[in-house]
């Protein structure tokens, strides 16, 4: 047993907690500007040191290239480490191949988001995708515009398209002071302070020093020519005459996001950000749960004592080691390994015997946690998506939102006498989590569609269907990559040629529609259905 902490402790503790995930499009920099966290924070002393291949990328965890790339042993879900007085947590959102429901229930567990952008793209599809989970959760967003030591597009477009495509007020922080090579460092708005940048002689892979001085000792110096002074001011001017200012509330309520421009290739602005994320992210919040006379309450992260909720569940790949992981946010309290906890959905008590934190491959008992952080456990068959556990009990955190999904498969077992095991698999690996099971609206006796948001998650399914219920089975996808739900009568939907109506495992209707397009259309064409991205 650890030693017993004071509520003051237990706040401190809690307060010193910054539990993020990152939202990128695939190659925007997230695994670049992740590994010069770790540089900043001391965990590594160089980066960048050993190149991955290239197309030789990871498949099941975008950090498992980190892993590959420097040798180095970085979390499959999550990482902790200190930053100059804080705990941070980085939660894993994988984007690559692997982007599925993980990826954004993995927000869930996050109290605030950092949004990279590439300066050349802006605002691309995955990241547009992993925004609406957070703006339907009112995440606070940070957002970095990476790649600022290349020619991308103009600063003023940038924050225009975040505000256009995205809904949200961009309030850049700071400004770069110059573009592509010329990129010299930022100007933090607010205190006209010039922050120059000078390259270590590693480059990117060791931190690179700053020197914070005014516009006028700038130009004086001869860092910045006359012109560029000039051209600085009059961009500043205009910012701060038509631009958004910064409201700390805003934030807090996922209204406003703070800018910051960078290059996390070559470190420039890359510190004045991670201190100011520190700074602005809030530590743990209060979660809502379902009361058991129906009330909902807060659940606040130190008045109450140990509780927690899954969010993920990742399956052993080992057949040498059959237990999968559940990965649960602490949400209130001290958790102490070898807790006796009681489990909200089947009442029973559980001993959370092997617990550990989560650095890949070594599993490292964790003997203690705090709210915000990440324990897995290790599941025997116990626990599923949501699940909430708690030391004192009489409370359920309220269900996960259910994903849309964009991938749509009927699935069948390639062996006709292997049917009950089939069934029996499907249906207990739809309850975990791990894939939907959609039916016919109009002919519900029809074999079902297993639907999820990733292809890496039908891969996962057929190696699980094998491995523990033994049946080898065949896949065939059918041409559905959207869906939304369907609130109002169906049979009333003007709907495009194609779609089909889908029932989910709670009954609620999903339409599956193959273009993009098709949402807008059912959208505009039903005024009076209501097609929300996400249901709980
Ligand atoms: P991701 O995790 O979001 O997918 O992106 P990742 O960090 O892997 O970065 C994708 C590519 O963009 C990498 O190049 C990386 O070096 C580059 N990159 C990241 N940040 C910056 C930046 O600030 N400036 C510039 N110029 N490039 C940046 P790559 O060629 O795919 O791989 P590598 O050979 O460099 O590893």
């Amino acid at each position: 047993m650890t030693e017993p902490i004071s509520a003051g402790e237990l706040a401190a503790e809690t307060a010193k907690r910054r539990t993020f995930a990152i939202i990128s499009h695939p190659d925007a920099g997230k695994t670049t500007l992740t590994e010069k966290l770790l540089l900043y924070s001391g965990q590594i002393g160089v980066a960048g040191m050993v190149r991955a291949r290239k197309g030789g990328r990871a498949t099941s965890s975008d950090w498992m290239k980190l892993e590959q790339e420097r040798g180095i042993s970085v979390s499959a879900s999550a990482m902790q480490f200190p930053y100059k007085g804080t705990i941070i947590n980085v939660l894993d959102t994988p984007g690559h191949q692997d982007f599925s429901e993980d990826t954004y229930r993995t927000l869930t567990a996050a109290d605030s988001a950092v949004m990279v952008l590439d300066g050349g793209k802006g605002v691309e599809e995955q990241t547009r995708k992993l925004f609406a989970v957070c703006r339907m959760q009112r995440t606070p967003i940070l957002t970095f515009i990476n790649k600022m030591d290349l020619h991308g597009k103009d600063p003023l477009e940038l924050l225009q398209e975040v505000e256009e495509v995205l809904g949200i007020q961009a309030s850049p922080i700071n400004w770069p002071i110059g573009y592509g090579s010329g990129f010299k460092g930022v100007i933090t708005i607010a205190s006209r302070q010039v922050m120059l940048f000078r390259k270590s002689e590693l480059g990117g892979a060791a931190k690179a020093d700053f020197t914070t001085i005014s516009v006028d000792e700038a130009r004086r110096s001869g860092a910045l020519t006359d012109e560029e002074a000039a051209a600085l001011r009059d961009e500043l001017e205009l910012l701060t005459a038509a631009g958004n200012p910064f409201s700390r509330d805003a934030f807090l309520r996922g209204e406003i996001t703070p800018v910051f421009f960078g290059s996390a290739l070559t470190n420039f602005g890359v510190e004045p950000f991670f201190d100011s994320f520190t700074e602005l992210a809030p530590p743990p919040h209060a979660y809502p749960a379902d009361a058991s006379n129906g009330d909902t309450v807060d659940i606040d992260p130190c008045a109450q004592p140990f509780s927690a909720y899954v969010f993920k569940i990742q399956a052993n790949m080992n057949p040498k080691h059959r237990d999968s992981m559940a990965y649960m946010r602490v949400c209130s309290g001290r958790f102490e390994r070898d807790m006796v906890v009681k489990h909200h959905r089947s009442g029973k008590e559980i001993r959370l015997s092997r617990s550990y934190s989560l650095v890949a491959k070594d599993r490292n008992t964790v003997d203690e946690a705090f709210p915000g952080d990440v324990i897995g456990v290790i599941n025997p068959g116990v626990f599923a998506i949501g699940d909430t556990v708690s030391l004192q009990g009489g409370f359920n955190y309220k269900p996960m939102p259910q994903f849309p999904p964009e991938i749509v498969a009927q699935i069948r077992p390639t062996d006709v006498l292997k049917h009950k095991q089939f069934e029996k698999g499907i249906t207990q690996l739809a309850h975990e989590g791990a894939v939907q099971i959609l039916r016919s609206y109009r002919n519900p006796k029809d074999p079902p569609l297993v639907a999820a948001v990733g292809k890496l998650q039908f891969e996962v399914l057929q190696f699980r269907l094998k491995e523990e219920y033994g049946v080898s089975s065949a896949i065939d996808f059918l041409p559905y990559r959207h869906s939304v739900y369907v609130l109002g009568d169906v049979k009333s939907l003007t709907l495009p040629m194609g779609t089909f109506m889908a029932l989910d495992a709670r009954d609620r209707n999903v339409l599956l529609l193959s273009a993009e397009w098709e949402k807008k259309y059912v959208r505009e064409k039903n005024p009076d259905h209501q097609f929300p991205d996400f249901v709980r």
